[in-house]
């Protein structure tokens, strides 16, 4: 997709960085703490240059609610989101915009009622029983993230494609981590032999395979997995999906599904394994339920399990940064915004905003809770999953693999870090530790 003219931006709060690279070392180096720095020296709205392209980020939930607030169809996601995956997910639901992406939405929404949902709680929740066992084999520290990054791709293969992929599991996660991977690199050309390379060519691979499984699937009784309720799918106004469009719309979520919970499940984890206090209230709550096994109706009563992912999803939210490009100028509280500039919201500045958030570097998911329930100050003012039109399809479905995985974890082991750990951040791609977050799980009495 062309992107048309740099628009001038000079009017604005911010500046250019160094002379050529701009603010790209910085914000390579630490995009944490640029975003804030930048935020402290000239307020809710900035202009930066970052990868050479001269753009302007809101946060504060004020910001946040007039840009996903768009009923004039100022901000394009579409636009937004193509540098990034564009090329690799071009079918995917945050790659449509207004009217288009309304109808995709209705369709795909039946794939995330509450009756689907129990189906793949009953696909997950085998898996994660496996993989909560095979913890204990394992000699400590366990690096929890690649660990976590593995599970969620097998729960992904068995509720997104459905099939039992056995030997060819393999090679589909190695192709989709492929593409993941190139999505992600910097040099975005198809020379032959780099990641971008690879990563179309894998993509291709993957588009194939699925069209195979959606040829071949048996129709013959009801299926629970999302590539079979997509394929059957039709919204309330009579719409539904063709063969390309629902292989698009897997391929895309097992993207927006997969690292995003990888990550904010890590950082749970590290935030209760330094936390005895949170970790025993989870704990007695999973204690408090007859069994291991739960039924998707039983993870509604799981509210401090839930209290403690909002807030790690709030201290590290996995999706930094929401891109948008303005289809036409336009003005957001007071700032003239040319036609055609990237935009972005900080959801992490937005998450730690002293006026909503008490004591905001702090892990208190009791925030959450009554009488606090800070986050109902603003509706703009939790963020990790959006706003507005493209809020996040997968909430319920990521709460769904993190109750059942805790319940089943807590149940079993005493998380710790080892003595002196202390946390070193990697923000890019996706939030984690740098180490990988090694665990000590000792199992209970
Ligand atoms: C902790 C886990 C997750 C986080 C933090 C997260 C975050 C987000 C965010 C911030 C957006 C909005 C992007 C935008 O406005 O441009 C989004 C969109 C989306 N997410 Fe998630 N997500 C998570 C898990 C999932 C899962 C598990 C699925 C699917 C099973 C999923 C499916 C989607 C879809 C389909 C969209 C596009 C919605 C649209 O464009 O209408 N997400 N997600």
């Amino acid at each position: 997709m062309a992107t048309d003219q740099a628009p001038d931006l000079r009017h604005l709060p911010g500046d250019d960085g160094a002379p050529l690279v701009g603010h790209t070392l910085q914000f390579l180096r630490d995009p944490y703490h640029f975003a804030f720095a930048m935020h402290a020296r000239h307020g809710p709205l900035f202009r930066s240059r970052i990868f050479f392209e001269r753009g302007v980020s809101v946060a504060s939930p004020d910001f946040a609610e007039r840009f996903f607030v768009d009923k004039d169809e100022l901000f394009s996601s579409r636009r937004g989101w193509w540098t990034l995956l564009g090329d690799f997910f071009p079918g995917g639901l945050m790659l449509r915009d207004f009217a288009e992406h309304r109808v995709h939405r209705r369709v795909m929404q039946v794939a995330f009622r509450h009756q689907a949902l129990g189906g793949y709680v009953d696909l997950i929740d085998p898996l994660i029983a496996r993989a909560v066992d095979d913890l204990g084999r394992r000699s400590p520290p366990v690096a929890m993230y690649p660990f976590i990054k593995r599970l969620l791709l097998d729960t992904a293969a068995a509720v997104f494609v459905g099939v039992d992929l056995g030997a060819e599991s393999d090679r589909l996660n190695r192709d989709f981590v492929t593409v993941m991977h190139a999505a992600a690199t910097p040099v975005r050309r198809a020379i032959p032999l780099t990641p971008y390379w690879r990563g179309l060519r894998a993509r291709r691979r993957l588009v194939t395979r699925f069209h195979e499984i959606l040829r071949r699937r048996d129709t013959s009784q009801p299926r629970q997995d999302m590539l079979s309720i997509l394929a059957d799918a039709v919204s309330e106004e009579g719409e539904r999906f063709g063969a390309d469009e629902i292989v698009e719309h897997i391929l895309f979520l097992l993207m927006a599904a997969h690292d995003t919970t990888t990550s904010g499940l890590t950082c749970l984890l590290m935030c209760l394994a330094r936390s005895p206090e949170w970790q025993e209230r989870a704990r007695a709550e999973a204690m408090a339920l007859p069994s291991d096994h739960l039924a998707h109706d039983d993870l509604a009563g799981l509210t401090v399990i839930w209290d403690c992912f909002r807030e790690a999803l709030r201290l590290y939210p996995p999706v930094r940064s929401i891109p948008r490009r303005t289809t036409r100028a336009c003005e957001i509280e007071g700032h003239a915004i040319p036609a055609n500039t990237p935009m972005w919201v900080n959801t992490e500045v937005n998450h730690r905003d002293p006026s909503i958030w008490t004591r905001p570097d702090d892990f208190e998911p009791d925030r959450f809770a009554e009488p606090r329930a800070e986050h109902r100050r603003h509706k703009f003012a939790w963020l990790p999953f959006g706003g507005g039109a493209h809020t996040c399809l997968g909430l319920q479905f990521s709460r769904i693999e993190v109750s059942l995985f805790l319940h089943r974890l807590l149940r079993r082991y005493r998380l710790r870090v080892p003595d002196g750990w202390t946390p070193r951040m990697k923000y890019l791609p996706f939030v984690r530790p740098a180490d990988d977050l090694p665990l000590i799980l000792e199992p209970l009495a």
